[in-house]
């Protein structure tokens, strides 16, 4: 029988951090694994560097429960028979994610395990992994069990105890249930499949919504050109339950972590096989183009020309994070069409509500633009005010007080975010995406 309430977790960031936080909370004793001293020593205090609600809360309670122990050492494993492995995958230069860490934990960990242990392989890896993984580990009493995560950032926490699903993908019955165990409060459908089945459905998902997404951003530009409304379009749309509701936002591009590195990662499984993948193809070039086009139409708007330079031109950006409620700028649309504007000579000053002039480093390598810590600062001499990332606290700008900084009265809303009656009512000029 394997005691299911003794449960390691290897990895701390989003993904895995909030799984050992959650575990915790469900009742299960957690030793959280991270390999990075500095990130252990703070969460031992409590103090937790990711943004996500509920998060750090979870966190304390843990920690203050003693159901939640947080080490740098694998040995503190050694007492876990169902070990949760949240390692990254990132991807390679030809796409293909890399799995080392995944590998190289899971074989130390069966080193550490004397007894039955079921390894639970939650990061994202491509269809044949967990196989692969599972005969090099040999024998009987080390199992695998696909569990890829639906989480998104930004609500992770209600996602992981809230799922729509739970999927696990393996060969052995006995582990899958002993892991189906550890989610027994966990109010939602399991669906028990075969490993490539659990680990394509993952890259499945990504590459779906990556689709949706682009086909909405294509939606909106057609609606532009064609004086229609894509607000009006995509409410029509998402009444069709064979659509549904959700990916219907048009914005500057899909970005973060996950869709463009999974997109990357489905397209080169695909390859190896020999299966064309047509659509996600087309989705991740609609995505550039997408951005490409807004820049475009920003030089535009600003020179009259959409290859025009913009040396001399001061812009505002509002927003940096891949989407609202994250402090995520990785693979951020904001952040390279911030890159764009700055290599046609412009000079961008940006604000995000989640990542302040502190945090400028992080953001901006290389100093092209400049950070603040007030939107207003961002507005001050720009000649446009573009709207990069869905923050709501956008809306409560005082618009007026932003006129009186700009040096031009123009707002490109590339996200729908605001209420154009607000602002044109406060003197600007609005242009939102989609929008006539
Ligand atoms: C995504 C998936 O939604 C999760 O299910 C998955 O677990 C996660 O990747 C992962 O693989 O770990 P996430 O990257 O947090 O989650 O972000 P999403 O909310 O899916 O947004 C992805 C991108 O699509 C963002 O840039 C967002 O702005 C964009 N998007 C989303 C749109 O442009 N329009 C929309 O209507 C929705």
């Amino acid at each position: 029988m394997i005691a299911a309430e003794r449960v390691g977790v290897v990895g701390a960031g989003y993904v895995g951090l909030t799984t050992a936080a959650c575990l915790a909370h469900l009742g299960h004793h957690v030793r959280c694994v991270d390999n990075a001293g500095p990130r252990v020593a703070r969460l031992r205090r409590g103090v937790v560097d990711i943004e996500e609600p509920q998060l750090a809360e979870l966190v304390s309670a843990g920690l203050r429960s003693g159901r939640l122990r947080f080490d740098t050492g694998l040995g503190a494993v050694t007492g876990c028979a169902l070990v949760v492995l949240c390692l990254p995958t990132p991807a390679g230069w030809d796409g293909a994610p890399d799995v080392r860490s995944v590998t190289s934990v899971a074989h130390a960990v069966a080193r550490l395990v004397a007894g039955p242990l079921v390894l639970v392989v939650k990061s994202t890896v491509p269809p044949g992994s967990a196989r692969a993984l599972h005969e090099s580990l040999g024998g009987d009493r080390i199992d695998v069990v696909s569990n890829p995560e639906f989480l998104r950032e930004g609500r992770s926490v209600r996602d992981f105890l809230h799922p729509d699903r739970i999927v696990l993908g393996g060969r052995c019955a006995a582990a899958v249930e002993a892991v189906a165990a550890m989610y027994r409060s966990v109010p939602a459908p399991i669906i028990r499949t075969d490993w490539a089945s659990a680990e394509l459905a993952k890259y499945a998902c990504n590459g779906f919504l990556a689709v949706k997404a682009s086909y909405t951003n294509e939606v909106a530009d057609l609606c532009d050109a064609v004086g229609a409304d894509v607000t009006e379009v995509a409410a029509v749309m998402a009444a069709d339950p064979r659509i549904g509701r959700h990916f219907l936002a048009p914005g500057p591009g899909w970005g973060g972590s996950c869709l463009p590195k999974d997109t990357r990662g489905l397209l080169d499984t695909a390859g190896r096989v020999g299966a064309p993948l047509d659509t996600v193809r087309a989705a991740v070039e609609s995505n550039t183009h997408h951005r490409d086009r807004l820049v475009r139409r920003i030089t535009e708007a600003l020179t009259g020309d959409p290859d025009g330079h913009l040396d001399g031109y001061r812009i505002g950006v509002l927003g940096l994070t891949f989407k609202a409620g994250t402090d995520d700028t990785r693979d951020s649309p904001a952040v390279a069409v911030v890159r764009q504007l700055c290599a046609r000579g412009a000079t961008v000053t940006a604000y995000d509500p989640a990542c302040g002039s502190r945090r400028a480093a992080a953001v901006d390598h290389d100093g092209e633009f400049q950070v603040v810590d007030e939107p207003l600062l961002a507005a001050k001499s720009a000649s446009v005010i573009v709207v990069l990332t869905e923050w709501p606290e956008f809306r409560a700008i005082d618009w007026s007080a932003a006129l009186r900084e700009v040096a031009g009265p123009l707002v490109i809303d590339a996200r729908n975010v605001l209420d154009r009656s607000t602002v044109t009512g406060c003197g600007f000029s609005y242009r939102g995406l989609g929008r006539p």
